[in-house]
């Protein structure tokens, strides 16, 4: 039988070398505050429950985070990492085990926290280490005969200390009950006059506890953010794993290095994406769809066959099959395109459902519209939809055609089958099959002589 698993995520610090007043663990990477990442992992083991150790920033972890399932336990004063685990002792389950994770080290993976979780199960204390090729700043795991007998913070350790190359991730499992009797007996007469939750390792030792290390399958993922280049590198190496991951699942990437994923991006077979686009949210492409060059997908649903033209900034819209949207084009949340539809350059659609086959291929304004199958929406078209104070529906039928430069003042309707003559400003409903107008005549001033310069 397994006892319950505990996870304890220490994201109390201010993380001064970040240079910022957004506390450490906020910061975003790919999108999400990089504290998220860790409880994502943490959510894939199944724990009992995740504690959230805060501290500095105030209220702006657990806001920021507004989450029911978190238990969220304040540090009010940052004494080290053996004192914020302290914290969070009350809530957990004395007879379980608990995991302790870094809010600052995101790529962490699940299956590598698995074993340790595994050894604190058989009465163990599993702790996660990896060999850096530079361990400067990190605690050093010290070892005799081949096994672990304690940490030293490099701040602590002698010269013949700092030579050791195999360091502490920070993550580590334990008995909890074991966990609360050590953290009692931590002393902070060291370097940095904090409590170390790292000094636990050598009382376990002399209690005949047996130390597992274990190792992750990649460096990276024990990497921690310090810093704002340690947070770009570690953007870098998130961005190159999704890449990946898209190449391995058949979506061509005409240059993985140059793709930015904030969010889940889920692609059909046979998709293509041109460099320097970016997916936020929840974006699904389905099979055959392209993307061109330096487009911005969020919350977009893309349905087969359909091409995204370069330079096309899309949120909040969903558009069927075989269209054709852009280069330059916006479309905002609620644009429901059927599909063959096509809008072209420097037009925006917002809060409108345009049904299969119309086009409107140059400079218009579609919001609060219903655009009916095959019609035509001129260049320059506008649906003026906001007097000011409210917003009203302009609904145009099927196989329709709006002359250029149209001024559609909502509330309106325009027929199926009618026509509107260019430059119109229309201001009543516009009769099926018709050709409605509203514009001054045109008129010639006979002799009229252009002004010469004096
Ligand atoms: C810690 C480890 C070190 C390890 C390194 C790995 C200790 C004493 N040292 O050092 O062995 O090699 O991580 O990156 O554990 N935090 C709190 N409250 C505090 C202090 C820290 O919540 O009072 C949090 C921080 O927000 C951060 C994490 O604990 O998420 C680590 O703290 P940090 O100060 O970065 O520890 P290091 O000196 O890097
Ligand atoms: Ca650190």
């Amino acid at each position: 039988m397994t006892s319950a698993l505990d996870i304890v995520i220490l994201a109390a610090g201010k993380g001064t070398r970040m240079r910022s007043d957004l506390p450490k663990v906020l910061h975003p990477l790919a999108g999400r505050p990089l504290v998220s990442h860790v409880i994502r992992a943490a959510r894939e083991i199944e724990a009992s429950r995740i504690c959230v150790v805060y501290g500095f920033g105030g209220d702006a972890v657990p806001g920021a985070l507004a989450d029911d399932k978190l238990t969220f336990v304040l540090q009010a004063e940052q004494l080290g990492t053996g004192h914020a685990v302290q914290q969070a002792l009350p809530h957990l389950h004395k007879s379980g085990v608990t995991l302790v994770l870094f809010g600052d080290v995101p790529l962490i993976r699940p299956d590598t926290l698995k074993p340790l979780v595994a050894a604190a199960q058989a009465g163990k204390l599993g702790l996660l280490t990896v060999v850096l090729q530079d361990a400067t700043g990190y605690g050093r795991i010290v070892r005799e005969h081949g096994k672990v007998v304690k940490i030293v913070e490099h701040k602590d350790a002698t010269e013949a200390e700092r030579e050791i190359r195999e360091v502490n991730t920070g993550v580590l499992a334990v008995p909890t009950a074991k966990l609360a009797a050590w953290l009692g007996r931590l002393g902070n007469h060291n370097a940095q006059g904090e409590y170390y939750l790292t000094d636990i390792v050598a009382m376990a030792v002399a209690d005949g506890v047996e130390v597992l290390a274990s190792h992750p399958g990649d460096a990276w993922e024990v990497l921690g953010v310090n810093s704002k280049a340690q947070l770009a590198e570690l953007e870098r190496i998130h961005q190159r794993n999704i890449a990946r991951e898209l190449l391995d699942g058949g979506v061509t990437l005409i240059d993985p290095a140059r793709i930015d994923v904030r969010g889940e991006l889920n692609c059909g077979r046979d998709v293509s994406i041109d460099v320097g686009c970016v997916f936020e949210g929840s974006v699904a492409l389905g099979d055959k769809v392209t993307i061109g060059p330096h487009c911005v997908l969020k919350d977009v649903r893309v349905a087969a066959g359909t091409r995204i033209e370069a330079f096309s900034h899309l949120a909040g819209a969903d558009i069927g099959e075989d269209a054709r949207i852009g280069p330059f084009s916006r479309l905002r949340p609620g644009a429901v395109l059927a599909r063959e539809v096509h809008v072209g350059n420097f037009v925006e659609v917002k809060n409108s459902v345009v049904k299969a086959g119309a086009k409107m291929n140059h400079l218009a304004y579609i919001g609060d519209a219903e655009v009916g199958a095959k019609s035509n929406i001129g260049a320059g078209t506008i649906t003026c939809n906001y007097d000011g104070a409210n917003k009203h529906k302009t609904v145009i039928g099927d196989n329709a055609f709006i002359g250029s430069n149209a001024a559609l003042v909502a509330p309106v309707s325009i027929g199926d089958n009618a026509t509107i003559g260019a430059g119109s400003v229309i201001v009543k409903d516009a009769p099926a099959g018709e050709l409605s107008l509203s514009r001054a005549k045109q008129l010639t001033v006979p002799g009229w002589q252009r002004p010469t310069k004096k």
